[in-house]
């Protein structure tokens, strides 16, 4: 997939090469013209874009792109057609996930019937803006349609139903989403494994034996569209600990007989907390033991949580996106570095966590925050 990442991303380096050949006012002329300093998507540090005279004008996907990271951003298509979401994520961002547009309920949400107007929308921005795009998910025990809950179906048919729409849904977008979620959470915090309708609520038939439907769901996936990198991600999976001690032990015997898993999601949902040497050296050295199995390691769902908007708390905030942004450029697998939306204005947080929020680098009119200037100093180190 890196090559189609290069190919999607050659344009622009063509056009900043032409640039480089400008002299004089010429050159100031060319600049403008070339838009040299801007990014894929024309000039992401332009006018039409909100901006900040204090915080810096490259765009993240622009300081990124050297180290070989997507800076992507939980997105969803309802929001596209407010100016301010659409100019900030086109710019500044070259990965776009669905935040809810492709999981099972929403995208299959009737037996035969599935809905890719959603993910649909937020593939053609993407095209339109040169970024990637990620997709999210296709195994998970939440936003299971009640058609599924409520069917009465023996294993034997959720096998099916389970297959029937992995094939489906890849080959909708096979070309267009680079890598899938294939498996969201199946494991408890204490590494055990979920009790889910998937895995042995009846289960697609493998109830009782540990990771083996999560290798299924794999060779399915593989089987719909074999150029998508597929990935099992998680929370709590940051730091060692018995759930990455149970997604490590299954990774490394998928390595060890060819199940075609290309990585692991980290999602990364944390609060001021995570914020100790001793936490931050565990998530790097966890990092590191999944790389050493030559899987990719993506940090998917970034987001940090605060309890109050204060200048210390966003001051605070802003030291650990940009540790965490620094984690990932010394890390060579860690190849993307997402957030779960990137305003404050449509996050998940306020809802699921009263009075919590401000978990974003862009506030809710759009500014960029502290945390936004910590991730761009982190990757211009
Ligand atoms: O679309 C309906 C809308 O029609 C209805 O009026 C409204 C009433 O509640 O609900 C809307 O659906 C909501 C949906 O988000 C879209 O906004 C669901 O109720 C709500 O449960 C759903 O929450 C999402 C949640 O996953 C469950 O799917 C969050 O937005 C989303 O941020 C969250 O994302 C998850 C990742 O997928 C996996 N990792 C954890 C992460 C945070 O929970």
């Amino acid at each position: 997939m890196k090559s189609l990442y290069l190919r999607i991303m050659a344009p622009n380096s063509a056009r900043r090469l032409a640039c480089t050949t400008f002299t004089g006012t010429a050159l100031l002329t060319a600049l403008i013209l070339c838009g040299c300093g801007g990014g894929s998507t024309g000039s992401p540090s332009s006018p039409s874009g909100p901006s900040n005279p204090s915080t810096p004008t490259t765009t993240l996907r622009q300081l990124a792109s050297p180290h070989d990271i997507l800076i992507g951003a939980a997105a969803d298509s309802q929001y596209l057609s407010e100016s301010n979401y659409a100019n900030v994520l086109g710019t500044e961002f070259s990965q776009l996930q669905a935040e809810n547009e492709m999981k099972f309920g929403l995208i299959h949400p009737q037996q035969g019937t599935y809905d890719f107007s959603g993910g649909d929308a937020l593939v053609s921005f993407a095209q339109a803006h040169n970024m990637m795009v990620r997709g999210h998910t296709l195994v998970w025990h939440e936003e299971v349609p009640d058609w599924v809950t409520n069917g009465g179906f023996a294993a034997t048919d959720l096998s099916n139903i389970l297959q029937d729409h992995i094939n489906t849904v890849m080959g909708h977008y096979a070309g267009k989403v680079y890598a899938w979620d294939v498996v969201n959470e199946a494991f408890q915090d204490d590494g055990t494994m979920r009790d889910t309708i998937w895995y042995d609520q009846p289960g697609i038939g493998f109830a009782g034996q540990g990771p083996k439907y999560i290798e299924q769901a794999l060779q399915w996936a593989h089987a719909a569209d074999p150029a998508a990198k597929l990935f099992y991600n998680d929370y709590n999976d940051e730091t060692v600990n018995a759930k990455s001690d149970a997604i490590y032990a299954m990774a490394q015997d998928f390595k060890s007989h060819g199940v075609p898993l290309d990585g692991i999601g980290f999602q990364t949902h944390v609060d001021l907390s995570f914020d100790n040497p001793t936490t931050l050296a565990s998530y790097a050295s966890n990092l590191q033991r999944f790389a050493d199995l030559g899987l990719d390691v993506h940090i998917t769902e970034l987001d940090i949580r605060l309890s109050d908007d204060s200048t210390a708390s966003l001051n605070a905030e802003a030291k650990l996106y940009g540790e965490l942004m620094t984690m990932c450029v010394q890390q060579p697998r860690c190849k993307v570095f997402q957030t779960w939306g990137f305003t404050d204005k449509y996050s998940w947080i306020p809802g699921t966590f009263p009075g919590w929020g401000w978990a974003l680098p862009f506030d809710d009119n759009y500014q960029k925050k502290p945390a936004y200037t910590a991730i761009s100093n982190a990757l211009s180190q």
